[in-house]
């Protein structure tokens, strides 16, 4: 058993823990109530916020359209089913790139208005201004480095980031700068499986990956991935512990045929 299941809150000082214990973290991504409940009663260690919200919860093709107003909404929710794990809550497009002043006060109206427990920023060393007055405001920043999807436009695609020796150098710069800045954790998202654990030994705090392979202190997924309730999306990272899509299907099915044929309700599902 894991030295830290007994934890009864997770704390971003009990992940440091883990990482110095060499105890993987466990993170998934939850946007409601219910299915936060399920998650935190299963024992995960951080549930994150995620601006994927804007994907899988609203349609949109990319996650720059979702509001920090959304976000709150999304966050609060999440944090009343949730007794033990680490809230962490993404500052949305457009909430903390202006300047850091707005990123601050974007922050304290996440930690006010939903009760998350940390934020997570994308960006390095461009946004470090940001990330230091955060901090100062003693609030844990996540950071998030590699494939950063509120910059899919100036990617132009979702392949795998940093394989060249440039950008695979400033990535290992911005994850040092984050460290030093005091963050208290990083994802790395969909980048080569050597870098991360380069970049998972060379900082002394939790390396959380997406895509980034096996030398690293923690894995995150997106939840609607993961259970395949999401069935246009396949990518190699992805496990699928089940295919939610199908069985869902089935049962809206089996309703809508039971519905028709008059056959729901019976005598006994009814007073
Ligand atoms: O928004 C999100 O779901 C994320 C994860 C992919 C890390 O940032």
């Amino acid at each position: 058993m894991s030295v830290h299941t007994n934890v009864k809150k997770v704390t971003t000082h009990v992940l440091q823990q883990m990482k110095n214990d060499g105890e993987k973290i466990s993170m998934l991504t939850g946007y409601d109530y219910t299915m936060a409940r399920i998650i935190d009663t299963a024992g995960i260690d951080v549930i994150l916020v995620g601006d994927s919200a804007s994907n899988v919860m609203a349609g949109h093709e990319t996650t720059l359209p979702i509001t920090l107003d959304q976000m709150i909404y999304h966050a609060s929710s999440v944090v009343r089913g949730v007794s033990r794990a680490l809230v962490v809550v993404d500052m949305p497009f457009g909430s903390y790139q202006g300047n850091s002043k707005e990123a601050l006060s974007s922050a304290i109206r996440i930690m006010k208005e939903s009760g998350g427990h940390a934020v997570k920023l994308e960006g390095g060393q461009e946004i470090l201004e940001s990330v230091s007055r955060i901090l100062t405001a003693g609030i844990p920043v996540m950071g998030h480095l590699g494939l950063t999807p509120q910059s899919i436009y100036k990617f132009g695609t979702y392949v795998v980031r940093a394989k060249e020796k440039d950008e695979a150098q400033r990535l290992i710069e911005d994850a040092r700068a984050l460290e030093e800045a005091g963050c208290f954790a990083i994802v790395l998202e969909k980048i080569p499986a050597d870098l991360a654990a380069k970049v998972a030994k060379e900082v002394t705090i939790p390396i959380i990956g997406i895509g980034a392979g096996n030398g690293v202190d923690g894995q995150v997924l997106v939840v609607h991935d993961m259970l395949g309730i999401n069935n246009e999306f396949s990518p190699r990272f992805l496990r699928k512990y089940h295919n939610l899509f199908q069985e869902m299907l089935g049962s809206f099915q089996r309703y809508i045929e039971d519905v028709k044929s008059g056959d729901f309700p019976n005598e006994e599902e009814q007073y």
